[in-house]
């Protein structure tokens, strides 16, 4: 039994047993660590400087859910549509039929083009992608760069009402990308947050994902899990023993 066919047969169990369906990373293992996943309906921010992994966790989340069947729509100030496709087909995430299919709809936030307003544009067509169940946004630091406080606020309160309607939506967001006041304004309005790091453990430098909060968990969160991205596969779990060597 592959770790596909093992989530596959979960989720179907935890449906029938009346239990919210998570946003799965296709990892079970990782969904375990990650409080059981993140609920559907919720907003998430995903935190972390340059090359911690927030791009990879997204792309295994948005692959994970296009599996399951939900339909996604991905702004992407990082990525043209060819660039993704050949950036998850590193990881072996292959997402060309999905996008055949019209399961995915990539949009590239035009920052140049939308100055200030990006807040205000990219709420908008949130909304505008209303038969979508699921948005991700990798990522919001650039195009909110120039933006105020009180529109960049307004921006989460807007994504939480979409929310609280049914939809889930995962903005991705460097540290140090905004200040810290308004990160921690930002981190409280989230129903999760998930932030990654670059640590040096022992003499190792090593990635790690901590769990932030999650309203809703499933299970305890608080855990620190570190990874490494390994070509071919991807997120791929590192037992502490070895992390310290
Ligand atoms: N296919 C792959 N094979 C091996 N390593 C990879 C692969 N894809 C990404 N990585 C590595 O994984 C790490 C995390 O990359 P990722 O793009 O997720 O970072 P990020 O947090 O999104 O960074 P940024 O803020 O610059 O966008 C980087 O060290 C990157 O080089
Ligand atoms: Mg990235």
């Amino acid at each position: 039994m592959t770790p596909w066919d093992i989530k596959s047969a979960l989720v179907s169990k935890l449906d029938v047993d009346g239990t919210i369906p998570v946003v799965s990373t296709g990892s079970y293992e990782l969904d375990n660590r990650m409080g059981g996943g993140v609920p559907l309906g919720s907003l998430t921010l995903i935190e972390g400087a340059s090359g911690a992994g927030k791009s990879v966790l997204t792309q295994q989340m948005m692959h994970g859910s296009l599996q399951e069947g939900y339909k996604l729509a991905l702004f992407t100030s990082e990525n043209t549509v060819r660039s993704l496709i050949t950036q998850m087909q590193s990881l072996s995430l292959d997402i060309v039929h999905y996008l055949l299919l019209g399961k995915l709809r990539v949009y590239p936030i035009e920052v140049g083009h939308l100055a200030d307003e990006a807040p205000v544009a990219l709420l908008e067509a949130f909304r505008n992608e209303s038969d979508r169940d699921m948005i991700f946004v990798d990522s919001l630091t650039t195009a909110v760069g120039r933006s105020s406080l009180r529109d960049i606020l307004s921006y989460f309160e807007g994504c939480k009402r979409l929310c609280a309607d049914g939809r889930t939506i995962l903005v991705v967001l460097h540290s140090h990308g905004l200040s810290q006041e308004l990160t921690i304004r930002i981190r409280s309005i989230c129903d999760a947050h998930l932030r990654l790091r670059t640590e040096e453990i022992g003499q190792k430098l090593v990635k790690t994902l901590e769990v932030t909060k999650i309203r809703g968990a499933d299970k305890k969160t608080g855990n620190i899990v570190s990874f490494e991205v390994e070509p071919g596969w991807g997120m791929r779990i590192i037992p502490i023993s070895k992390v310290r060597g």
